[in-house]
């Protein structure tokens, strides 16, 4: 694929066809080949600069161009917030993998939500999805009108062809797709991973405060596709979720005819072994906040909407410490997912594309065996290989859809892995 344009929130300009792009303004009288110019917008015209966020983009026909939506009657798992199927329950819940489909399903019919918090309506909180899909999105579209998406694939490269470029994310890479840009999923076969539907404000790299100005997810490894077009005239159906539903319509060709853009909204995809992971180098467990990779802010300053956060492969050297993540009750809510290898808190039952939630207060840790494991074994420098746990953390309560809490996957036991603790011996 074409050279990527790198960098967190760059201003970039691209064309697919040299002069194709307005030089001095963004909306002359008459563009270049008599491209239709059209601003998305990412943020409200008078947020801060800081966080502005828009691009300019010149296409074959403009976007306004299309029949009515009509309501769309796939994707029967997909839910929104405000996720009110079920009470919230006070338990603790993991899920076995999400099984790949039997029958032909792509991205879009396959996004099966696990829960979530927040409202579509007002823009806060989050969606949380998995997805689970084999075959590529022919002559279709999706474009989600209530948030920006990130998708973090388990199994499978997914080629992602949206208005503004298209790039490859394979496992141990995420995609960050902005809200309203069209785009469709092509797969190089049966492909499983997660999906954050971010309802709230942007997400964005997280402040390093006394870490300074390099470390974690650095800005330049994100990258963004340089403009690509297609020149199709077939019948596309554009696939939109709006406020929770989802509608259809059908283009008498490709919506992907961006020949030129310009602007700082756009799709990335990063490297997560490009993470420059920050930790102790004397004792005691930081927390996990030390992993975030992006966060996006609420209202409330320091506490995210929601973050996310990874578990990536690296040094363990902290003396006279327990190693593991400590016992813990935390205000936010934390949602994980396991890309790769095996979590260091758990010694089983969490696996490649499962799940867990626990939700604020629940008291969770290691289980017993990691616990056993790590009193007693002798501290040296070791390293954790092979491994990317994540977590979407959020200051909400995390509500699971009717479908997680009754799905056959969900692990009625779970409560057992912290069972049988010996009791402390006092003096
Ligand atoms: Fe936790």
């Amino acid at each position: 694929m074409a050279n990527f344009l790198t960098g967190f929130g760059n201003h970039f300009a691209t064309e697919a066809i040299p002069g194709a792009l307005p030089q001095g303004q963004n909306s002359p009288q008459k563009v270049p080949f008599g491209l239709y110019a059209e601003q998305l917008s990412g943020t409200a015209f008078t947020s801060p600069r800081a966080e502005n966020k828009r691009s300019w983009l010149y296409r074959l026909r403009p976007i306004a161009s299309h029949k009515p939506f009509q309501p769309y009657n796939g994707a029967a798992l997909l839910r929104s917030g405000p996720f009110e199927e079920l009470p919230p329950t006070a338990n603790r819940l993991r899920w076995d993998p999400l099984g790949l489909p039997g029958t032909p399903i792509d991205f879009v019919d396959g996004l099966v939500t696990y829960g979530g918090n927040g409202d579509v309506a007002t823009g806060t909180g989050l969606g949380i999805h998995l997805y689970a899909a084999n075959r590529s999105m022919d002559r279709r579209a999706f474009q989600n009108a209530d948030g920006e998406m990130l998708i973090v694939p388990q199994q499978g490269v997914l080629t992602i062809v949206t208005e503004l470029g298209r790039f490859d994310v394979a496992p141990l890479q995420i995609a960050l797709i902005p809200r309203g840009l069209r785009f469709r999923v092509e797969l190089a076969g049966p492909s499983r991973g997660y999906v954050a539907e971010n309802y709230g404000q942007l997400l964005r790299l997280p402040d390093l405060g006394p870490i300074g100005s390099n470390g974690l997810a650095n800005p330049r490894d994100f990258e963004t596709p340089p403009a690509w077009y297609e020149d199709r005239d077939e019948a596309y159906e554009v696939v939109q979720k709006f406020q929770g539903g989802l509608w259809t319509t059908t283009l008498d060709h490709s919506p992907f005819d961006v020949v030129a853009w310009h602007g700082n909204l756009a799709p990335c995809r990063y490297d997560l072994t490009r993470f420059n992971t920050i930790n102790t180098v004397s004792f005691d467990h930081p927390d996990p906040s030390i992993f975030t990779v992006l966060t996006s802010p609420s209202e409330h300053h320091g506490t995210a909407n929601w973050d996310f956060v990874i578990f990536p492969p690296r040094w363990m050297v902290a003396d006279h410490t327990f190693r593991p993540p400590w016992f813990h009750r935390n205000v936010m809510s934390e949602f994980m997912g396991l890309i790769e290898g095996a979590y260091d808190a758990k010694e089983g039952g969490f696996a490649p594309g499962g799940a867990s939630l626990h939700n604020q207060m629940a008291g969770h840790g290691p289980d017993r065996a990691s616990y056993e494991k790590a009193v007693a074994t002798e501290l040296a420098p070791h390293r954790i290989e092979r491994t990317m746990a994540f977590m979407f953390e959020s200051r909400w309560v995390i509500r699971p859809t009717r479908w997680a809490a009754e799905s056959p996957l969900c692990q009625l036991d779970y409560d057992d892995c912290w069972a049988n603790f010996t009791k402390a011996r006092l003096p």
